[in-house]
């Protein structure tokens, strides 16, 4: 039996409805494909912030570390500056662990309605630069409180990190319909752009099937709206990436079937499986969540862990749940978040 463990931070809000949806959809699964799936569950967050003044341990890093993947639902309070929630959890993991991809799958699915008027059926790739770029932590704070109060923040692009975005995105573009599109703004911003787009443009050029499009992130949002399904792979910044994403997931329906994996390519630490979708305090508590970005991003996991079977299963099962008219408020459906899952795990079973 493979057996692989799983460290679970449900977080704030409706991470705490999704992560135990998911959970129960991800064992079901495993006890039908033979994987032991060992799940530590962490109560890091907001309240434990609230307890500790941290959102996670000190040593929360290496505790994470031995686990083969992390499971997280979202991080965010209104009791909480939202700097200290992320930066006291979400970017030192993505960061530390070097899960410099974040990968953003942005799809139709049968049974959620695109707010769009075509019902052409997108199917695009965001590859999102993860760890550098825009979220930088160069800068600083001037003269505060006074006139001429000061605030200065650098975006950093490193040959390393643009390069390697650009690869995994043009080999993921060469295993699907060979279009790459980067999301630039080089006429605005005249030094940090240019050169994304020279490293995108150098390393593209390695992958003979792939054709590399620059096009303007403002002309690129837009884009999105009127035509996304002539979209297949977009390589994006941290910032740009962050934005044309929840774009990307509202324009097929919702962001909460929106999934994401925050991936260390090489395997040298764990990575990270999250939905797009943040704590949303406004519906938290009252069982109206839709877990599909949630089960989504564990049927992702899945598959970085070496199972595809496992992770289609549970892929076609949630797919098929919609499909039959089983669907969240949120894409406009009156099942509660447990309702859903049910009609998951019945969906798991009728194809098992
Ligand atoms: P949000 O994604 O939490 O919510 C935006 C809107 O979408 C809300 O109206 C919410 O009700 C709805 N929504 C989100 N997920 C849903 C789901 N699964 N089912 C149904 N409706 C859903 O974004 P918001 O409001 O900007 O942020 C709330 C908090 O979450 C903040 O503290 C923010 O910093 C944090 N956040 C955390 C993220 C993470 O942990 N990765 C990502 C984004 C935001
Ligand atoms: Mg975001």
């Amino acid at each position: 039996m493979s057996t692989h463990s799983i460290a679970v931070i449900a977080g704030d809000g409706i991470g705490k409805e999704v992560v135990p949806a998911a959970i129960t959809c991800l064992e079901r699964i495993a006890g039908i494909h033979g994987l032991n799936l060992a799940f530590t569950y962490f109560d890091w967050g907001s309240d434990y912030y609230g307890r500790n003044g941290r959102m996670m341990p000190a040593d929360g890093l290496d505790q994470l570390a031995r686990h083969d993947a992390i499971f997280l639902g979202a991080v965010g309070s209104p009791e909480v500056p939202d700097t200290e929630s992320l930066w006291g959890l979400l970017i030192p993991i993505r960061r530390e662990f070097q899960q410099y991809i974040n990968l953003r799958p942005v799809r139709t699915l049968d049974g959620v309605t695109s707010p769009l008027a075509s019902d052409k059926p997108i199917d695009i790739l965001i590859v999102r630069e993860n760890n550098e770029g825009e979220y930088s932590e160069v800068g600083g704070r001037m003269y505060r409180g006074l006139p001429h109060e000061t605030a200065v923040q650098e975006t950093i692009f490193t040959r390393l990190g643009v390069s390697r975005a650009a690869h995994f995105a043009a080999s993921l573009a060469a295993s699907r319909q060979g279009r790459l599109t980067s999301a630039t703004k080089s006429n605005g911003i005249i030094h940090t752009m240019p050169f994304w787009d020279e490293v995108i443009e150098e390393t593209a050029r390695q992958y003979p099937g792939v054709t590399v499009t620059h096009e303007l992130v403002d002309a690129l949002a837009a884009h999105l709206v009127l035509k996304p399904w002539t979209l297949d792979v977009i390589v994006a910044s941290n910032l740009l990436g962050d934005i044309l994403s929840d774009l990307g997931s509202a324009v097929t329906g919702s962001i909460g079937v929106a999934p994401s994996a925050n991936l260390n390519p090489e395997g040298d630490f764990p990575s990270l499986f999250e939905p797009v979708h943040g704590s949303a305090p406004d519906i938290a508590g009252k069982g109206l969540a839709n877990p599909v970005g949630q089960i989504w991003s564990g049927a992702m996991m899945l598959e970085h862990l070496g199972h595809p079977d496992a992770a289609a299963h549970l892929q076609s099962a949630f797919e098929s749940a919609l499909r039959d008219g089983h669907s969240t408020r949120d894409v406009g459906g009156t099942s509660s978040t447990s309702e859903f899952t049910a009609a998951v795990l019945t969906a798991i079973d009728a194809h098992a």
